[in-house]
C-alpha cells in the first residue's frame, strides 16, 4: 500500500493579517501543501470568520491550493459563491446539508477534491455509502468554531479506526485530515494513528513559543 504524502494546511484564521503577504511567502518557500480556510456563518457554528472575498484574493496572491472548510448551514445553496479552483479541497460537514451526496458531486463538477467533515460526536458509520464520492475525510479533533481548544481525546482512536476502515475496504487512497489542537505532540499521535493532512493553527505554526519558520520545521519533523 503506497503511503500517502504528509501535508500541512495552515489555518489562516490564526494568521497575522497585518503581515499576511510575508507569511504567504514563507509558506510558499517551505513547500506548504494547502491553505486551510475556515468559513463560519454564525449559524452552523457560533462564530464568524473568513469569507468569499478572502478566498478569491488568496487565489490571486498564491499558487498554493486552498483547503476550504465550510462550517455553514445549507452549503449546497452557497457553493457557487466561492472561487473554487481545480486542485482545491472543499470540505463540508455531514450534518450541514440534507442531500450530502449530491453536494459532493457538485464539488467534483467544479474540479475540486471532496472532503467530508465529521464532528467529534459524528460516528464513522455515516461514511459507508459516501466513500466512492470522497477524496478525503476530515476528522474534527475539537468541536468546530474556535481556535485554541483542547483535543477531544477519543478522536485519536477514531483516526485509527477510520484508516483501518478505508484500507480494508479498497479506499486506501482516501486521505485523512485532522483539524483542531494539532500541537507538535498531538500531530505525532495523529500521524501514528494514520492522518496525513494536518491543519496547523495556534497549537503549532502560529504558536508564540517559536518563530514562524522554526514552528514549520518542528511540525514537519513531528509528522515524518
Ligand atoms: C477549526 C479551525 C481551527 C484551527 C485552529 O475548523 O481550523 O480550529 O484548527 O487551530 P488550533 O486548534 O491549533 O488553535
Ligand atoms: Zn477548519
Amino acid at each position: 500500500m503506497a503511503e500517502l504524502k504528509k501535508q500541512i494546511s495552515p489555518s489562516l484564521m490564526c494568521a497575522d493579517f497585518l503581515n499576511l503577504g510575508d507569511e504567504l511567502k514563507a509558506l510558499e518557500k517551505h513547500g506548504i501543501e494547502y491553505l486551510h480556510i475556515d468559513i463560519m456563518d454564525g449559524v452552523f457554528v457560533q462564530n464568524f470568520t473568513l469569507g468569499t472575498d478572502f478566498v478569491k484574493k488568496l487565489h490571486s496572491a498564491t499558487t498554493i491550493p486552498l483547503d476550504i472548510h465550510l462550517m455553514i448551514k445549507d452549503p449546497e445553496l452557497k457553493l457557487d459563491w466561492f472561487d473554487i479552483r481545480e486542485g482545491d479541497y472543499v470540505s463540508v460537514h455531514y450534518e450541514s446539508c440534507t442531500h450530502i451526496q449530491a453536494l459532493l458531486q457538485n464539488i467534483k463538477k467544479k474540479g475540486a477534491k471532496t472532503m467530508l467533515a465529521l464532528n467529534p460526536g459524528t460516528p464513522l458509520c455515516v461514511l459507508e455509502d459516501l466513500l466512492p464520492d470522497l477524496d478525503a475525510v476530515l476528522i474534527m479533533t475539537v468541536n468546530p468554531g474556535f481556535a485554541g481548544q483542547k483535543l477531544v481525546p477519543q478522536t485519536l482512536d477514531k483516526i485509527t479506526r477510520l484508516r483501518k476502515m478505508l484500507d480494508e475496504s479498497g479506499y486506501s487512497h482516501v486521505e485523512i485530515e485532522c483539524d483542531g489542537n494539532v500541537s507538535f505532540e498531538n500531530a505525532k499521535k495523529m500521524n501514528d494513528a494514520g492522518a496525513n493532512i494536518f491543519v496547523a493553527g495556534t497549537s503549532s505554526i502560529y504558536s508564540k513559543d517559536g518563530s514562524f519558520e522554526e514552528n514549520i520545521a518542528k511540525l514537519r519533523d513531528a509528522i515524518k
